[in-house]
């Protein structure tokens, strides 16, 4: 048995490792698999010192997206998602660009100062155009001051071109896992669904000039920890600028649903998702990182848990509360009033999860800008 001193020596040189680490942002593939496998306090250290590595990187604050699920048409099949081409069982909706207009003015009065737009994947002429007027429209309603995130799926260089002219500033892409042979079993075999096609995508968004964003899933079906490890070096070998990471979540529509015993339990994907978000954090201390909402379909306050583990970004939902039940990506997708939320916010409310909320700023990427300086 460790006497207390011997273990308190051993916690010391281990933080002393990881100083040394952090001073390079560098670790190896052990170290990070060695991070994911953390105990239970050890856990809460490393989750403390990646919001600590946050606060001196980026500062100590969380920025603010209203997030408007235009709509939930999608051409695609992936087999974990609920608004999958195939489930017949969805509603679908598209917002009018009234709607989308009037949402935007919200979070523009609130002091949100960004928003993202989200949809399923659509590419047609007709839907390209749409967005590319709905974010002029956006820009002459907020006087340019709204920073607008895409995460509009898989699209030409052209349009990415074409949106990002027309005054979007960042755009998310996941690459739901790393992994060209998990991402096969998440995907139909056709292609609508492929790998390269996807990296292609993130490499057109940065050569447009995009703040790009990318994320995966935790906890899927045949996903090894060593997958989360190779994520996390994906991701920083990307240079990426902002991520959005989650717990998958089962859905009953989908035909990833059989294998809901075959993963771990809800409250290891949340650890596991915690410990994600802290390393990436550690990895690329200037990076946005988002508190996803599949979180809180775990947890009532997984939002707050991510932000104090070191993501800095909260995307609360502002899409009109008729449609916000159809776009139900998961099981116990948090739908139901969250009005709340927003008049919190709204409200006199200051901080969020103990910090402070950066009112009235776009909250761009530290890591974009360093990266342009350069
Ligand atoms: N569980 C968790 N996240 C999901 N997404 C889609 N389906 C699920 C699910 N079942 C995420 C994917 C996708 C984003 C729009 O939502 O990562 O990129």
């Amino acid at each position: 048995m460790l006497k207390i001193q011997e273990i308190n020596y051993l916690y010391c040189m281990k933080e002393q490792l990881l100083q040394t680490q952090l001073k390079q942002n560098q670790f190896t593939q052990n170290e990070i698999l060695h991070l994911l496998q953390l105990g239970e306090t050890d856990t809460h250290a490393l989750l403390q010192h990646a919001a600590t590595r946050r606060n001196e990187h980026i500062g100590e604050y969380i920025y603010l997206r209203g997030l408007i699920e235009l709509s939930n048409q999608c051409a695609k099949d992936c087999l974990y998602c609920g608004i999958r081409n195939s489930n017949t069982q969805v509603r679908r909706y598209e917002l009018s660009d009234e709607e989308v207009l009037q949402a935007a003015s919200f979070a523009h009065q609130a002091h949100y100062a960004s928003i993202a737009i989200q949809a399923g994947e659509l590419s047609s002429p007709k839907f390209v155009k749409r967005i590319t007027h709905l974010l002029e429209k956006i820009h002459q309603k907020t006087n340019n001051t709204l920073g607008v995130t895409l995460s509009l799926g898989e699209q030409t260089k052209e349009t990415y071109r074409i949106w990002r002219e027309a005054g979007a500033l960042r755009y998310l892409l996941r690459i739901e896992t790393s992994n060209e042979h998990l991402f096969q079993s998440l995907h139909p075999a056709n292609q609508l669904h492929d790998f390269h096609t996807r990296l292609q995508c993130l490499e057109h968004l940065r050569e447009v000039d995009f703040q790009v964003g990318t994320g995966i899933m935790i906890g899927l079906p045949g996903q090894k920890l060593q997958h989360l490890v190779e994520d996390l070096i994906f991701m920083k070998d990307l240079d990426i600028d902002m991520c959005g990471m989650g717990p998958f979540i089962e859905h009953q529509g989908t035909p990833l649903w059989k294998y809901r015993t075959h993963i771990p339990s809800k409250a290891e994907r949340l650890q596991l998702t915690l410990k994600m978000i802290a390393s990436l954090r550690l990895l690329m201390p200037n990076i946005n990182i988002a508190a996803t909402t599949a979180l809180q379909a775990i947890i009532p306050n997984g939002r707050e848990l991510a932000l104090q583990a070191g993501a800095n970004v909260l995307m609360p939902n502002i899409t009109p509360q008729l449609h916000r039940n159809d776009y139900a990506l998961y099981e116990g997708k948090p739908q139901v009033a969250k009005t709340h939320e927003i008049e919190d916010l709204m409200q006199g409310k200051t901080h969020y999860a103990g910090l402070p909320i950066a009112f009235g700023r776009q909250g761009n990427s530290a890591h974009y800008k360093a990266r342009n300086e350069r």
